[in-house]
Parts: structure tokens; sequence; C-alpha cells
């Protein structure tokens, strides 16, 4: 029997890397064995009791190596349990509400009604003005209007951990 949780995630400068380090942590501390890795595409997910993914949002879309996996492996995923987050808005509030509702990017969003994961969170982001270029910072202003700042909620992102490792071990095989 598998006993690894793979956690992967696509992040462009780090925030989300964080996210899912954090939940590894947290499926470690209720006793589970997490693999937290970059998306690399080129994993056994049938390796895997249950596969946690998630994306930065940039412009209003995932990660390409983020599309790109789940596409690869869209028949994997369909028949593996699996958790899907994206971490995105800064500013205060819920931060399903600060995406207007749209979980996933419309692209993504399709190709998750195939796969029926067991849940979709957002979590707040974190923009760090030290770390983007010129470009990004324009379109922060222009385009995206959200403020800069390290929104992320680390409890909320350990509780979805806790939630996981229940559903983990409650799930009989
Ligand atoms: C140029 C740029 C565009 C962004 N566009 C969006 C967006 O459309 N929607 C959103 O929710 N967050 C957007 N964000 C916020 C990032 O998704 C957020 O900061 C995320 O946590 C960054 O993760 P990373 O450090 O792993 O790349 C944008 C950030 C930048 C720098």
């Amino acid at each position: 029997m598998e006993k690894n949780i793979l956690v992967t995630y696509a992040s462009r400068y780090g925030a989300t890397k964080e996210i899912a380090e954090k939940i590894g942590e947290g499926l470690s501390e209720a006793g589970l064995q997490a693999e937290v890795v970059p998306i690399d595409g080129k994993r056994d997910l049938n390796a895997f009791r249950a596969i946690i993914l998630g994306s930065a949002v940039y412009i209003g879309k995932w990660r390409p190596e983020g599309v790109e996996f789940l596409k690869a492996n869209e028949r994997a995923l369909a028949g593996r349990p699996v958790w899907l987050f994206s971490s995105g808005p800064t500013g205060e509030g819920d931060p399903v509400e600060l995406v207007e509702g749209q979980r996933l990017p419309p692209e993504v969003q399709l190709i998750a009604d195939r796969i029926h994961p067991r849940d979709i969170a957002v979590f707040h982001g974190f923009i760090n003005p030290a770390k983007i270029n010129l470009i990004e910072k324009f379109a922060i202003k222009n385009v995206v209007k959200k403020p800069f700042g390290d929104f992320r909620d680390w409890n909320t992102i350990t509780a979805w951990a806790a939630g996981i490792a229940e559903a983990v071990k409650n799930t009989s095989r």
C-alpha cells in the first residue's frame, strides 16, 4: 500500500512553495508522510495515497507547469483522491470573495471538472515588491489592482491540511 501523500506546487517567487510546505507540515503532524516537491510532471501518481496540487495565479492564470501537469495526468488524477489549491489574492477578507468566487482559472476549472477533486481551496498570497520585476509591478497596479504584501493565512492553511489528513485516514482502500 502507498504510504506517501504528494504535495506538489507551481510557484514563481516562493510564496506557493511555502504554502505547500505548510500543508506538508500539517500532514506530518497528523502522522502522515508527505513529499513536498515542485511540479515536474514525471511522477507515478499511483504511488501516492493522495495528491495535493497547487499553483500561484498570475493575471488570472495558473503557472504553465501546473496546467500542463493537470492536462498530462488528467486520467491518473481522476482515479485518485485529489485536492487543489490556488495561491493568489492579496488584500483583507475572504479570498474566495477576492477572486469573485472563481476558485480556479476557467481553463483549469474545465480540467478539474473531469478530475473531481475532493476540494478546491483559494489561499491568500504574497506579492513581494522586493522580488517582482518592473513589468509585474506595473501589472499589479494597473491590471490586478491588489495590494502588495504577505496576506497568507497560516491557520487556514493548517486547518485545510488537517481536514485532508482526516479524510485520507478515513479512506478505506
Ligand atoms: C504580475 C503578478 C500578477 C498577479 N496576478 C494575480 C491574479 O490575477 N490573481 C490573483 O489572485 N493573484 C495574482 N497575483 C498574486 C500572486 O498569485 C501571489 O502573490 C502568489 O502568492 C505568488 O506566489 P508565488 O510566489 O509562489 O509565485 C499576481 C502577482 C503578480 C506579481
